[in-house]
């Protein structure tokens, strides 16, 4: 007999009450998460044998390159295009939203507070009345190889335990990025002035918890570059 999967996806509107529908899916060998989803966009039927609507989320670029696909599969943030079904144990696969941005419908979420981030440290390097050419040292080609890789997923954010929409705490994804830019060329004028805008308040509230670290698709070292900024702050 063919192998079966089930999949137990949280379906709500906006902050709703949420219920919980399953669809019972082919087991095959290579299925990602989001083929399970577009079978049952395909075909909208509960284990049940009930009509429904179709599951909504996000999704772009189906390489683990863009962050949209995440959501919550058996406890873990994980992106739904790279993560296939025969790497589950068990017959049941519970799929719900990250529970630290808001919910849209059903596993989409809305992450943009992640990307507003970038105003509080002011993300970007000023070139406007710069005429020097940067030059690059082995040291910032490291990590800017490294945390330039950030694709805005949201993972550190969902695991963090100082991380909530109402903590001070800024969020980890954004502090490898200041460290980038307090290390570059270009941005080491303005150092101590991106600094200052973290400094105090809780605003890097890390308790080293590694959460962050271990959960990242990217593996970027999140809580050693919060530890370098611990010390930069210390400095100022
Ligand atoms: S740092 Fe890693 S886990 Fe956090 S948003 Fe970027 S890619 Fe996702
Ligand atoms: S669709 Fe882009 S990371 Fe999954």
């Amino acid at each position: 007999m063919d192998e079966k999967v089930t999949l137990k996806i949280k379906r709500q509107q906006h902050s709703s009450k949420a219920h919980w529908e399953k669809f019972e899916l082919p087991k095959e060998k290579g299925k990602s998460i989001v083929v399970c989803l577009q079978e049952i966009r395909d075909n909208p039927v509960t284990i049940d044998g009930k009509v429904t609507t179709p599951v909504i989320w996000e999704c772009n670029c189906l390489e683990e390159m863009c962050g949209a696909c995440i959501m919550m599969i058996n406890g873990t943030p994980k992106q739904a295009c790279s993560t296939l079904i025969d790497n589950i144990e068990g017959e049941e696969v519970i799929i719900e939203p990250l529970s630290k941005f808001p919910v849209i419908t059903d596993l989409k979420v809305d992450r943009s507070s992640i990307y507003n981030s970038n105003y509080l440290i002011n993300g970007w390097i000023e070139t406007e009345n710069n005429t020097e050419n940067p030059v690059y040292d082995q040291c910032f080609k490291q990590l800017s190889d490294e945390v330039t890789q950030c694709i805005s997923c949201g993972a550190c954010y969902e695991v963090c335990p100082n991380y909530s929409s109402k903590a001070e705490f800024v969020g980890p994804a954004l502090l490898p990025q200041l460290n980038r830019l307090i290390n570059h060329p270009l941005g080491k004028p303005q150092k101590v002035a991106r600094l200052k805008k973290v400094a105090g308040n809780g605003k890097i509230q890390c308790d080293s918890s590694k959460n962050c670290t271990e959960v990242c698709p990217k593996g970027i070292g999140i809580t050693n570059y919060i530890m370098e900024l611990k010390k930069e702050l210390r400095n100022i």
